[in-house]
């Protein structure tokens, strides 16, 4: 008994960083968008346990069976849940534990962020010759760029079924109880429960978008179902595949750069480094078949090694810009394979390096796409980052970024100087409505060919999905303008950074953005309250572009009035 309550805990971080994480149950928790409920001690007690059992022969399936039981016994899932997520997860988990060289303080701080034991620091060749920074000059031309992200549509979702169903993830037909607090699900989505989107909702929106006429599209991740206990290779590559077509279906000329996601794998998060391909891992299912779409999206065949190599490339998909898309998930603390080796796998950051070199010499612009924010990647890959970004601040234009399913922005910094705003990274919210939100995506005017590539003006497209549910037309009406609704001159990163400090202390503008942060709610309940602490937790990551430097978090602390000095917690 003992040693399944300590292994409870362990159970639980994996479940949870699994399944809620992955879920967004705890979107209602805006602050800490990837915490775990588990103390150090308890995770090390159990990560300790299970590498001891290991190490005494104990086998998978043994260790197996031992967390489906706690699973089930301590109700963390309903029964199907728990068997599949371990049966699913439990082989490469136990392979990590049993092959990593890292201490176990070290296993807990990157799964669970628990232990403040980061992975040892490692670090990239910056290339030198910066050119002085000169403020950009912005022509005439105007290019527009449509922002899809987290679609996460789903194949399966049954309207009126239950929306809030005793599974993680829900609007399917699962025979699950009934209850008088039951919502059932509508024919766009859910406003209220826990739901990934049907086909037709991502199909209402491209009708709207194809109106807006973007020149080029970006998508940025995740675009398979919430129900990752179930999924297997073949349903990712159906994501991927299917999303494309109906993408192509709307936009049958317009170039489209597409991103990986955490959700673009099975199990979720995992994707395997170099050094266990030797042991029969790899992502041979996966990235030969990203060729075929990402190239049917306009990608050249002179780009796809690196898709091969590791699902990320660059691409010049007109004179000017230079459009790079990053597999961020390995430099994601959920990817367990890091523990292995974190050190650049695949050699993804070099390659930055050189990339942004040769755009710079030919004089081009830079726009980076990729799922996760890299203000919340694991330390070394987020400070090389941010030292690319500083060095290349006159080449990189903007970043693009999901994952969040929130509407925010992320600040980055002169690595040298970190009052001095060097981008900018735009989150697009999701078109899932998952986490409580409704469906939306993203337009952008930027200042196009001969231009700096900068971004102009952002528009966010909106469902109210109560009105679409009660039979209105599923309509994406324009939500808000960034430059009208935050009365912001230019959307350069400076101007972005003084709105994130007047925030701590005008209410009014706080408001207005917290309410976008939440995509307009399909039928607002109240906007969550939210107090001083809540308020510096909320803006801190808005400037928290380099994972290893809090000190722009401490400033805006500072600001906040009446915020409450508590000793930190660990927060990604
Ligand atoms: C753990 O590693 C040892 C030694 O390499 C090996 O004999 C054992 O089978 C492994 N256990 C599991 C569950 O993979
Ligand atoms: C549906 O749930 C009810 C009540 O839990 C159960 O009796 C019934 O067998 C279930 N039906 C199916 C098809 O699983
Ligand atoms: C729902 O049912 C529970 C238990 O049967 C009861 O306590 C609760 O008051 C009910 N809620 C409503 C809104 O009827
Ligand atoms: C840092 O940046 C700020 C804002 O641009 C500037 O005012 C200041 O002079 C810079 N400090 C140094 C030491 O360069
Ligand atoms: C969505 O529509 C409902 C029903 O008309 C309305 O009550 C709600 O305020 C709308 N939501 C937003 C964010 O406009
Ligand atoms: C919070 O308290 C710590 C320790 O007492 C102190 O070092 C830090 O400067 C304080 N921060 C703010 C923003 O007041």
């Amino acid at each position: 008994m003992y040693l399944k309550i300590i292994l409870y805990t362990c159970i639980v971080a994996l479940l949870q960083g699994q399944l809620l994480v992955a879920h967004g149950f705890i979107f209602q928790s805006p602050e800490h968008e990837e915490k775990v409920d588990v103390g150090c001690r308890e995770c090390h007690a159990a990560v300790a346990s299970i590498e001891e059992l290991l190490s005494v022969g104990a086998s998978e399936q043994e260790l197996e069976t031992l967390a489906i039981e706690i699973c089930i016994d301590f109700h963390l899932f309903i029964d199907d849940v728990c068997v599949e997520m371990v049966q699913l997860a439990a082989p490469q988990v136990l392979y990590v534990l049993n092959t990593t060289e890292h201490d176990v303080d070290t296993v807990c701080h990157v799964f669970f962020g628990t232990c403040k034991s980061t992975l040892p620091p490692w670090s990239i060749d910056v290339p030198g010759g910066k050119p002085d920074v000169v403020p950009p000059v912005v022509g005439d031309s105007t290019y527009r760029i449509l922002h899809l992200s987290d679609t996460h549509f789903d194949p399966e979702y049954t309207e009126g079924t239950i929306s809030n169903c005793d599974h993680p993830s829900c609007c399917r037909d699962w025979n699950d109880t009934i209850t008088n607090d039951t919502v059932f699900a509508g024919r766009w989505g859910s406003e209220r429960g826990s739901c990934d989107p049907p086909l037709r909702t991502v199909e209402a929106a491209l009708e709207v978008a194809r109106t807006l006429n973007p020149d080029i599209i970006y998508v940025t991740g995740d675009l398979s179902p919430h129900v990752v206990w179930m999924l297997t290779e073949e349903d990712i590559r159906a994501s991927v595949v299917d999303t494309a077509a109906v993408i192509r279906r709307y936009f049958p000329d317009t170039p489209v750069a597409y991103t990986l996601g955490n959700h673009e794998t099975v199990p979720v998060n995992s994707f395997p480094v170099p050094d266990v391909y030797p042991d029969g891992y790899s992502m041979d299912w996966l990235y030969p078949l990203l060729e075929t779409v990402w190239g049917d999206g306009g990608v050249p065949e002179s780009a796809m090694d690196t898709v091969r190599r590791g699902g990320y490339y660059h691409w010049s998909p007109v004179p000017g810009l230079r459009v790079v898309s990053l597999n961020v998930n390995y430099g994601y603390h959920e990817n367990w394979f890091l523990l292995i080796n974190h050190v650049d796998p695949t050699g993804q950051l070099e390659w930055l390096a050189q990339v942004l070199l040769n755009a710079e010499a030919a004089g081009e612009k830079v726009h980076i796409i990729g799922h996760i924010p890299i203000g919340s990647l694991l330390e070394a890959f987020s400070h090389n980052m941010n030292l690319l970004i500083t060095r290349f601040e006159s080449t990189i234009a903007a970043i693009f970024v999901g994952h969040s399913h929130f509407d925010k922005v992320q600040l980055h910094w002169d690595v040298d100087n970190n009052t001095r705003p060097v981008s900018i990274a735009y989150f697009a919210p999701s078109l899932s409505s998952d986490g409580l939100k409704s469906p939306s995506f993203r337009m952008y005017e930027v200042d196009g060919p001969g231009g700096s590539w900068t971004v102009l003006e952002s528009l966010t497209y909106s469902m109210n999905l109560t009105l679409a549910n009660a039979g209105a037309d599923p309509a994406f009406p324009l939500a808000y303008s960034a430059t009208e609704a935050y009365d912001l001159p230019d959307l350069w990163p400076a101007s972005w950074a003084d709105l994130v400090f007047q925030m701590t202390e005008d209410d009014d503008l706080f408001n207005e953005f917290y309410g976008h942060y939440w995509s307009f709610w399909a039928d607002p309940p109240e906007l969550p309250d939210c107090g001083p602490e809540c308020r510096a937790d909320f803006l801190c990551p808005l400037v928290g572009g380099d994972r290893t430097d809090d000190e722009p978090c401490l400033r805006i602390k500072a600001l906040v009035p009446g915020y409450y000095n508590v000793t930190e917690s660990f927060v990604y």
